[in-house]
């Protein structure tokens, strides 16, 4: 048994004005799976993240919708906070960098850095946009590029041939948000001197174990030389102020990675873990970073001089993921592949995608690729066909024929032990998020217990009085095998091995129940634990993510919408129609209503669905006695709508023009009442 380690671990802080999308569950899951087989081994391990609430994108965003920045960043950390909770996510902490904890933490590292020598103030000329009197971030100013003239190109680089530049080599360049020239005007601005770390960050790279691609990239960065880094930005700013620098504010990147810290803070505060033992320069426990690749000069440079510069400790590694594809290629609104989590949680199991996430990730900071079809065959193929299967197959049996007893153990249980011989083998695997290592390894053992099973064959055993006690050992060992199996999945999939442990009755799950006999005990009814992902759902999937941008489109850009041709038909998804409950309904009976000339009160049999009253305005077209035993077309699950003469529980189907009277919809001969109708 390894000792108890303390390890403080957090994701990189989403930004509080946008969704959560599946780009960003690469990284939320690879951390949170590592996360739980931390935790399952017995260690202490918290994990923490928040909101990156700051900066001018967020201010500009909080403006746009006539809101305040508090207002927008409450509602998106909400709905951040419900999309993590659907996927699982085990955060011990969900912070915001809008926080009491994170003002006062990073006015104690500025304080610290700045008493120590490590800033500098120097004045800076910068594009300033006279109409919203304010200085203008790169992203803001468009223009010609000064290499090939391409109009229309962002303050810091070229789209069409690539060139960087600075905003000022813009040609006719003028404000995004006023669209004037914008004017140069001079500021002071506070400088973080990240050169005077080079030795420190040269030695944490020597002693802790980065990336091979980190590690070059680091090397890149020293023979370019470390250049200080603006650290301030000025009023109109969403964010904290700088102590001593009046109307100047800390630039985001500054408070966002002091976010983490904060977070922890205020877990710490609230349950009493000790907050300097995490954190102090000599402190015992390991502190990680799961980040995208994008941001790892930040996390590489800036943030471990930072920590050393103001006494915390540094962290034990930054752990460098790649960036998700899907299909091969970036995510698209389009093509309707920038799946939100949310309608990727309308449509899927979210269990799905963590177990295809693992079974793609390895140590690496290759991109990965979410292939729908890969990943609806591998999820169908390995959850679904082969460890669920296990479960069912031998479930079944114990449940009829011995009232859930599990009893004794084939004299060949040697499947047991090769499940059990891989642990060192598969914890090394997590360990080194090696995740699709793992999940492979896994896998293949799952094959094992299906091949053994296979070979006792229990449906046959089942049939022969005779050889009871051998269906009762083989189904045993079955179920046994099962439960090491969940042991191992069960950072990957929580919730397929909570109704695991529900149904084995065997409590929580963790490495140390690897060691447990599974002995003489009564199993409770098998519920199906996941389901096979159809083709329609992941179509529909793609479908509403289509959508989503033509209405994200259409309630952003008004002047576009307003000149553009009225869409008469806009198209609905498969899903959006399946939601309407269209029955065959009989009249059982139909009458005249009294004061409403163009009504008919019918009485509905929809089979299945029971009865229902319905009002009708056909009564100019069909008079009600001759409506009696008709079939009609009923949408059944119609809110029910409180009229004069009652409620009307539905609505028949009709054609109508408009001068051209009703016409009733009816069935061909044959159906009956209740049938569906699609
Ligand atoms: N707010 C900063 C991080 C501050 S950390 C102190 C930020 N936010 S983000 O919302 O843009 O990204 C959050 C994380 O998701 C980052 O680690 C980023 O690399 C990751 N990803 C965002 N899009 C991604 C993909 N398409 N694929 C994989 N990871 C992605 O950066
Ligand atoms: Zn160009």
């Amino acid at each position: 048994m390894t000792p108890q380690r303390r390890i403080l671990v957090t994701s990189a802080l989403p930004y509080a004005n946008g969704p959560i999308h599946i780009g960003h569950l690469v990284e939320y899951i690879q951390t949170d799976i590592w996360v739980r087989f931390q935790k399952m081994r017995g260690h202490e391990c918290w994990y923490v993240c928040a909101d990156d609430a700051h900066g001018t994108p967020i201010m500009l965003r909080a403006q746009q919708e006539g809101v305040t920045p508090e207002a927008l960043i409450a509602r998106v950390w909400e709905q951040h906070r419900a999309d993590f909770a659907g996927f699982n996510i085990g955060f011990d902490n969900y912070h915001s960098t809008h926080s009491p904890e994170n003002k006062a933490i990073s006015a104690l590292i500025y304080e610290r850095l700045r008493d120590a020598g490590h800033t500098t103030v120097r004045t800076i000329r910068q594009a300033y946009d006279p109409v919203k009197e304010m200085f203008l971030p790169d992203r803001f100013i468009r223009g010609k590029c000064p290499r090939c003239a391409t109009p229309d190109q962002y303050g810091d680089s070229c789209e069409h041939c690539g060139a960087t530049y600075s905003p000022t080599d813009l040609i006719d360049a003028v404000s995004a948000l006023s669209g004037v020239a914008p004017e140069l005007r001079d500021s002071d601005h506070v400088f973080f001197q990240l050169g005077h770390f080079e030795t420190v960050l040269r030695h944490w790279l020597a002693q802790n174990d980065l990336q091979p691609g980190v590690v070059n990239k680091l090397q890149e960065w020293f023979d370019a030389g470390l250049q200080d880094w603006d650290i301030s930005r000025d009023a109109p700013y969403f964010g904290f102020e700088i102590p001593g620098h009046p109307g100047k504010y800390f630039y985001v990147w500054l408070d966002a990675p002091i976010g983490y810290l904060a977070s922890f803070r205020n877990l710490c505060d609230r349950t009493g873990i000790d907050f300097e033992l995490y954190t102090r320069p000599d402190s015992p426990a390991e502190m990680y970073h799961f980040i995208g690749k994008d941001i790892t000069y930040f996390h590489t440079l800036f943030w471990p001089a930072m920590l050393h510069g103001a006494n915390f400790r540094l962290p034990t590694n930054v752990f460098v993921h790649g960036f998700l594809t899907v299909d091969g290629q970036k995510m698209s609104k389009s093509r309707g592949t920038f799946i939100t989590a949310r309608t990727y949680l309308d449509h899927l199991n979210p269990e799905c995608l963590r177990y295809y996430f693992a079974a793609k990730l390895g140590p690496a900071i290759d991109d990965i690729d979410l292939n729908l079809d890969d990943f609806q065959a591998r999820v169908n193929s390995d959850l679904v066909g082969k460890v669920v299967n296990i479960g069912s197959r031998c479930a079944a049996f114990v449940t009829r024929d011995f009232d859930g007893h599990l009893s004794a153990l084939d004299d060949d249980s040697s499947v047991l032990e090769s499940i059990k011989a891989a642990r060192d083998e598969i914890a090394r695997s997590f360990e080194a998020r090696d995740f699709a290592r793992a999940m492979r390894e896994v896998m293949l053992l799952a094959d094992l217990v299906n091949q053994y099973i296979d070979r006792r064959k229990p449906w046959v055993l089942a049939k022969d009085p005779a050889a009871k006690a051998e269906l009762a050992a083989v189904c045993g060992t079955g179920l046994r095998a099962f439960r090491l199996l969940m042991v191992y999945l069960k950072p990957v999939v929580p919730t397929l091995v909570d109704a695991a442990e529900q149904f084995l009755r065997c409590g929580p799950l963790n490495w140390a129940s690897l060691d447990e006999t599974f002995g003489d005990c009564t199993i409770g009814p098998f519920t199906p634990l996941m389901n096979r992902i159809e083709k329609t759902k992941l179509e529909a999937m793609v479908e509403a993510s289509k959508q989503q941008e033509t209405a994200v489109q259409a309630a952003s850009a008004p002047t576009a919408a307003a000149t553009a041709p009225a869409v008469e038909n806009p198209t609905i998804s498969i899903d959006e129609f399946a939601k309407v409950d269209l029955r065959i309904a009989r009249v059982v009976e139909a009458r005249p209503v009294e004061g409403a000339d163009k009504l008919v009160q019918l009485l509905l049999d929809v089979g299945e669905c029971g009865q229902r009253t319905v009002f009708a305005g056909i009564k100019a077209a069909y008079a009600p006695e001759a409506l009696t035993g008709r079939l009609v077309v009923l949408v059944a699950n119609l809110a029910p709508r409180k009229m004069r003469f009652g409620l009307s529980e539905g609505m028949v189907l009709a054609a109508s023009g408009t001068d051209s009277g009703v016409f009733l919809l009816k069935a061909d001969d044959g159906a009956t009442p209740g049938m569906r109708v699609k």
